[in-house]
C-alpha cells in the first residue's frame, strides 16, 4: 500500500516554488521534495519556509563523502526537522552508519535516511565501462541495497521496477522510495524504466516521487489527486 506521493519540487527558486505550493487549498498540504537546485538557490530558509506552510519535506541532497564529514553534515540537516534525507550507498557502510549517528538528534528523534543505490542515469555500459563493476546493474543495486539495510537505514531510492526484489532481499518494511512514476496516458519526459502510480503501488512502492506530470500539469492540484487516488485504489492501469 503506497504512504504517498512526494511532489518533486524541481523549481529555480523560491518564488516559483511557493507559487506552486498557493495552488492548493489552504487544508491541502503535500509531501514534497527539495532537491539539489533549490536548495543551493535558497539555503535551508526555504526548508523552513515550506514546513512553517505545514509540508512534510524529503530534502534529497544525495551526501556521499568521508564519514566525519557526512556525520557532521547530517547534524547540520537533522536541525532542520525534516522527514525524510539521502546519501549515496556508493559511500560505503561506514559512511552510513556515521551518518546515522550525526543524524540522530540528542533525544533519540531523527529524520528517515535512505540510500541511492545506481542513479537511474547509470547504465550498464557506464558501470562496466566507466565505474569497472562487473556485476550486473540489478545485482549491483540489490547488494547496495542490503548494505543500507545492515548499515540501518530505513530504505532506498530505486526504480519502481526493483521495488520488488529490494523488499524480498531486504524485508517488507524496508521502505522503496521511486521516481519514474507517469499516468498511463502522459509522457515520458527524459524517465525511460516509468510505472504508473497504480502499478507501483502493486509492485510494493511506498513513497511515489513524482515531479513533472503534476508540477507542469494544466491542473496540477487535481494531477496530484489523482496520483495518489491511482496509488492508493490500484485497480487502474
Ligand atoms: O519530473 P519527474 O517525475 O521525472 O521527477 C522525478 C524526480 O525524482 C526528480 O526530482 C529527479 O531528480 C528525481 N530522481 C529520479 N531518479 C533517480 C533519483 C531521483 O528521477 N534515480
Amino acid at each position: 500500500m503506497v504512504k504517498d506521493v512526494i511532489i518533486a519540487l524541481d523549481f529555480p527558486g523560491r518564488e516559483e516554488t511557493l507559487a506552486f505550493l498557493d495552488r492548493f487549498p489552504a487544508g491541502e498540504k503535500p509531501f514534497v521534495k527539495v532537491g539539489m537546485e533549490l536548495y543551493y538557490a535558497e539555503g535551508p530558509s526555504v526548508v523552513r519556509e515550506i514546513q512553517a506552510r505545514g509540508h512534510k519535506i524529503f530534502l534529497d541532497l544525495k551526501l556521499h563523502d568521508i564519514p566525519n564529514t557526512v556525520k557532521r553534515a547530517m547534524s547540520v540537516l537533522s536541525r532542520l526537522d525534516v522527514d525524510l534525507v539521502n546519501l549515496h550507498a556508493a559511500g560505503g557502510s561506514e559512511m552510513m552508519r556515521a551518518a546515522l549517528e550525526g543524524l540522530t538528534r540528542p533525544d533519540g528523534t531523527r529524520p528517515l535516511l535512505i540510500a541511492v543505490t545506481q542513479l537511474t542515469s547509470t547504465g550498464p555500459d557506464m558501470l562496466k565501462k566507466e565505474l569497472l563493476i562487473d556485476t550486473p546493474m540489478g545485482e549491483t543495486v540489490l547488494s547496495y541495497a542490503e548494505n543500507a539495510a545492515a548499515s540501518g537505514l530505513d530504505g532506498v531510492v530505486c526504480s519502481p521496477l526493483e521495488a520488488a526484489l529490494v523488499k524480498e532481499r531486504c524485508g517488507g518494511d524496508f521502505l522503496t522510495i521511486t521516481p519514474g512514476i507517469r499516468f498511463a496516458d502522459g509522457e515520458l519526459g527524459d524517465q525511460k524504466r516509468v510505472m504508473t502510480p497504480a502499478r507501483a503501488g502493486q509492485a510494493g512502492c511506498d513513497y511515489l516521487v513524482m515531479g513533472r506530470p503534476i508540477t507542469q500539469a494544466e491542473d496540477p492540484v487535481d494531477a496530484y489527486r489523482r496520483a495518489v487516488q491511482e496509488a492508493k485504489d490500484g485497480s487502474r492501469p
